[in-house]
């Protein structure tokens, strides 16, 4: 059987993570979340005071970029790899509403994104890989046999990001969620390097109108035809 790079892109909270891990589970691909990769350097320049409500010190972050090291290890009882800065596990620090919300004036930074898209594409040497992201079929893996954006109202969007953060215990607002995911899709679609957009040979998964079970058939089915 061939292996493939499975490229998936689309708005935050559209459920991406959750059907790439799917999808890399049934076909014993490996799964990256690249968001955790730009999200780790946001939560770097947060405690470190580079970026926060006084502003952004970007060329510091810049200066500090060849001294971060970020890396997947592979965590056997949740059957994915998770997240680790300079040697620290930081999967829960990274996905709070602070790190969102400083997270797309961070990757919006050229070289920020120039040093994640080679650890990025590194990684796909060996093919048998899904990635989501916003950039990976447009900019990382072009050449992905499979690429699939997914869609949903933003609606929909924050109300499952909510429901996450809640679950996490966070004390905040539906609107404040809402307001984040609003901000961020406005960033990602609207800066200048590698803005989040549909691939032109990209699938569309519109999550509005499928649920997860049946989304995830309809991207196990696309995949099935490529490989
Ligand atoms: O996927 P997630 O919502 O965790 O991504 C967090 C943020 O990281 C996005 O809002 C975006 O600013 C940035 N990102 C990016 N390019 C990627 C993945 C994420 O710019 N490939």
């Amino acid at each position: 059987m061939k292996r493939i790079i499975i490229a998936i892109d689309g708005y935050s909270s559209t459920g991406k993570s959750t059907m790439a891990k799917q999808l890399a589970k049934a076909l014993d691909y490996i799964y990256v979340d690249t968001g955790a990769m730009y999200r780790a350097i946001t939560l770097f320049a947060i405690e470190n005071d580079l970026i926060g409500p006084a502003g952004f010190k970007k060329s510091t972050l810049i200066g500090e970029l060849p001294n971060l090291n970020l890396e997947f290890k592979y965590n056997a009882s949740l059957g994915f790899s998770e997240m680790y800065l300079n040697g620290r596990h930081v999967e829960k620090e990274i996905r709070t509403l602070e790190v969102s919300q400083f997270v797309s004036q961070v990757s919006v930074v050229p070289e920020v994104r120039e040093k994640m898209v080679a650890l990025q594409k590194a990684m796909g040497k060996n093919k048998g890989l899904v990635m989501d992201g916003r950039d990976i079929g447009t900019v990382v893996f072009p050449e992905a046999e499979l690429k699939i954006f997914m869609t949903a109202s933003p609606d929909i969007r924050a109300t499952r990001r909510y429901k996450e953060l809640l679950d996490r215990g966070a004390d905040i607002s539906f609107e404040e969620v809402l307001e984040n995911v609003q901000a961020r899709d406005y960033i990602d679609s609207h800066r200048k390097f590698s803005p989040l957009k549909k691939a032109e040979d990209a699938v569309v998964l519109d999550n509005s109108k499928l649920n997860q079970d049946e989304q995830f058939k309809r991207a196990l089915a696309l995949a099935e035809e490529k490989i």
